[in-house]
């Protein structure tokens, strides 16, 4: 027998089809529509004329980890042994595929907290653990007596996500505090942080589980940069975890990958003394402003959005229809894709919000919002 239920094609590659077919502005997808930084590309060139096509060290190439562990240092103050707590991956994705491999067994439960991104669900499953799936408040912000009151002998991991998508909500301090207390009580509770949008906050601070030092012990982060260095299709990432963890991990990740792709690490690690990721917020920022204005006279009403390249819209003064079938209706008539957020949720159960991603050209973002005006 097959080991995974009948998965339906996804959203994303739905939308990006119907996208193509209809000649259509995608803003359903989560990448960039702009060119990545011209000096990325020289790097690309120079870098690949050297002895760098052979297989890294398995964790990562050392430069690579040592610049990590300076990124998280600069970031949150962080102290990290990039021997022994950091790990490259192929992507956030592989990171928590990883995570959920080494830490989940048969008859585990995994808490995910709807609506979620679509990567959390099936490595449980592959696991045999038994995901379990909890609304976000309505306000997309963790309901704390409900996942309290969901937590039984059997549960193993929390899988959280801040900045959140699809809603571009980030989390308060009460909420890290919260965790902290729910991962000192439960004693076999471990902690997922998927934080791939570290560095895309706009008016207030990530407060990533780096900043807190009760959590360290039990939390394995994931992050990506593909999206804060906008290379998305690069496919890499990393992952920190105390030693203790990591050295599970590092186990699953010799089977599955064994190392990430050599010549992608050698320019990162080189890119990333350049880069300064504080400057991210700023530049998405503008393009959040942007959208989020030539939206004012529309008849959609935009959801609050701290972090991330997504805005939620809710359309329910414009029509009654379910999200998925306004979506299909919106790139058919309208010429722009987009996601309905239902598919992020286990019970799909409809809200009539859709999301739009706006790591776009200003331009394409101009396009989108008069194209949305007229509805
Ligand atoms: C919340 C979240 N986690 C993980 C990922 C996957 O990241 P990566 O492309 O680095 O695997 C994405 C990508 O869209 C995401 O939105």
């Amino acid at each position: 027998m097959f080991k995974l239920p009948e998965i339906p094609t996804s959203i994303f590659s739905k939308m990006s089809k119907l996208s193509i077919e209809n000649e259509a502005l995608n803003l359903s997808q989560g990448f960039p529509d702009f060119d990545v930084s011209p000096q990325l590309i020289e790097l690309i060139a120079s870098v690949s004329k050297g002895n760098v096509h052979q297989y890294s060290p398995m964790p990562g190439l050392p430069d690579l980890l040592e610049e990590t562990s300076r990124l998280v240092h600069q970031s949150y103050g962080r102290v990290l042994n990039p021997q022994t707590e950091i790990l490259i991956t192929a992507g956030a994705t592989q990171g928590i595929f990883t995570t959920i491999q080494a830490l989940v067994s048969p008859g585990d439960e995994v808490l995910i907290l709807d609506p979620s991104y679509d990567c959390y669900g099936m490595p449980i499953v592959l696991s045999q653990g038994v995901p379990i799936r909890i609304p976000l408040n309505k306000v997309f912000l963790p309901d704390w007596e409900l996942i309290r009151a969901s937590i039984t002998d059997k549960t193993r991991l929390i899988i959280t996500n801040n900045p959140h998508n699809p809603s571009g909500r980030i989390w308060t301090h009460e909420d890290m505090e919260q965790l902290t207390l729910l991962l000192d009580e439960n004693k076999n509770l471990y902690h997922l942080s998927d934080e791939v949008y570290e560095h895309i906050t706009f008016d207030q601070p990530h407060l990533s589980a780096n900043l807190y030092l009760g959590l360290h012990e039990k939390t394995i982060i994931v992050s990506s940069f593909g999206k804060s260095f906008h290379i998305t299709g690069w496919k890499i990432g990393y992952v920190v975890a105390p030693k203790k963890i990591m050295n599970e991990l590092k186990k699953v990740h010799q089977y599955l990958v064994f190392t990430v792709n050599s010549l992608g690490q050698h320019v990162l690690s080189k890119y990333l003394k350049t880069q300064n990721v504080q400057e991210l917020g700023a530049f998405y920022k503008e393009k959040r402003d942007l959208f989020r204005s030539g939206l004012q006279n529309s008849k959609f009403n935009l959801l609050p959005c701290e972090g991330t390249y997504f805005q939620l819209a809710a359309y329910d003064q414009i029509s009654d229809e379910s999200d998925e079938v306004f979506c299909e209706n919106l790139v058919a008539e309208y010429k722009l894709a987009a996601i309905p957020i239902s598919v992020f949720s286990a019970h799909n159960e409809t809200q009539k919000i859709v999301r739009f991603c706006f790591a776009k050209e200003n331009k394409t973002l101009v396009k989108a919002t008069t194209l949305l005006c007229k509805i």
